[in-house]
């Protein structure tokens, strides 16, 4: 039976929730990752150090007994962030990085950024003080489609952005197009991104697959299969500038299946065996370690994780649903499906 051992792996971006959601889908995460870079979207959103040290505790009390886990917290940016806040709760070793929400673009971002330049004294002192800005990486306007936002994104936002700040290090998470592939690329001496598993699995057709398939969608969009293809092959590569970043993102059943449903794939409980469906897919398993282990820790300027993990190239089957107590049910990725990959 085929077997791969890496390094611990992480997962560089991923969505936790609080409340009776947290300890449910926590757990997920820890089993299979070191440390996690947790987005702050709560409502209300996390955008002070005392906010992002509180949550950090709430996260360790639901981490499984006897099982290392390392939550990386992150401040939700708004047009009134206190810059010296953001600094200080850096150097306290609270914040790791500092996430961008255009206003409106995603769940809970109305009260993220309206206008980047306001946000011009936050970023210069980041700049000078390298803390890592994540991007969510959309442009949201009428006049703009769906399927190019994140073009518009990189042109009117990102490479000014990149200009004005010449030193500031910047992650595109959940990069979805080869527009985003080529900005990192082009700047990768301080520039990553972030690939989810769903925008290496799946084109834009799954999301409309014999009738509107709601677990499909999430923000970025799923994109045409030129994309997808770039995105592979940037994943595969090896190259440091790209890394795991699962953009896992639980919701209630109830929410997803509705009317107006919410975005977001919950992927936590199969996270590394849908990763290693591409690369085995790719033939490059032996690029996957730089992918979920090394490249992300190199750009943060952190170690390696130096425990291991073994893979086992293994048919199971992911669990079917997430019981949440009085509020209904998480549907996760591969639900009623095989995968053929497990953590021995
Ligand atoms: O699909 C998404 N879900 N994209 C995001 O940017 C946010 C996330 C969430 O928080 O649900
Ligand atoms: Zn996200």
């Amino acid at each position: 039976m085929q077997t791969l051992t890496i390094r611990r792996p992480d997962d560089w971006h991923v969505h936790f929730r609080d409340g009776p959601l947290l300890k449910q889908v926590v757990p997920f995460t820890a089993r299979q990752f070191a440390r996690a870079i947790v987005m702050p979207n709560l409502i209300p959103p996390v955008v002070n150090a005392k906010m992002a040290a509180a949550y950090r505790q709430r996260i360790l009390a639901v981490v499984p007994a006897g099982v290392a886990f390392e939550p990386l917290m992150t401040c939700y940016l708004t047009d009134t962030t206190d810059g010296s806040d953001l600094v200080a709760g850096h150097r306290d070793r609270i914040f790791t990085a500092a996430k961008l929400y255009p206003a409106h673009a995603t769940t809970n971002a109305d009260e993220g950024v309206t206008d980047i330049k306001r946000l011009y004294p936050v970023l210069a002192a980041m700049e000078q003080h390298a803390i890592p800005l994540l991007v969510h990486g959309e442009f949201v306007h009428a006049d703009v489609d769906i399927f190019d936002r994140e073009r518009a994104f990189i042109d009117r936002v990102l490479k000014p952005t990149l200009e004005a700040f010449p030193r500031l290090k910047i992650v595109l998470e959940h990069v979805t197009t080869s527009d985003g592939v080529d900005v990192v690329r082009a700047n990768r001496a301080r520039m990553a991104a972030t690939l989810t598993p769903q925008h290496l699995l799946f084109n834009r057709n799954a999301i409309f697959a014999g009738g509107i398939r709601p677990h499909m969608y999430c923000l970025p969009v799923l994109k045409r299969e030129k994309h997808r293809i770039a995105l592979r092959a940037a994943a595969t590569s090896g190259e440091s500038c790209f890394f795991l970043g699962t953009d896992s993102a639980p919701h209630l059943r109830h929410l997803k299946e509705a009317e107006c449903g919410c975005a977001g794939v919950f992927s936590a409980p199969v996270a590394l065996q849908a990763y290693l469906r591409v690369f085995a897919e790719e033939n490059a398993l032996a690029k996957f370690e730089a992918f979920a282990s090394l490249n992300g820790p190199a750009f943060y300027g952190l170690p390696a994780n130096e425990s291991r993990i073994t893979l086992v190239n293994k048919n199971t089957p992911p669990p079917t649903n997430i019981k949440v107590e009085n509020l209904g049910e998480i549907v996760p990725l591969f639900a009623g499906e095989q995968i053929e990959w497990s953590l021995a």
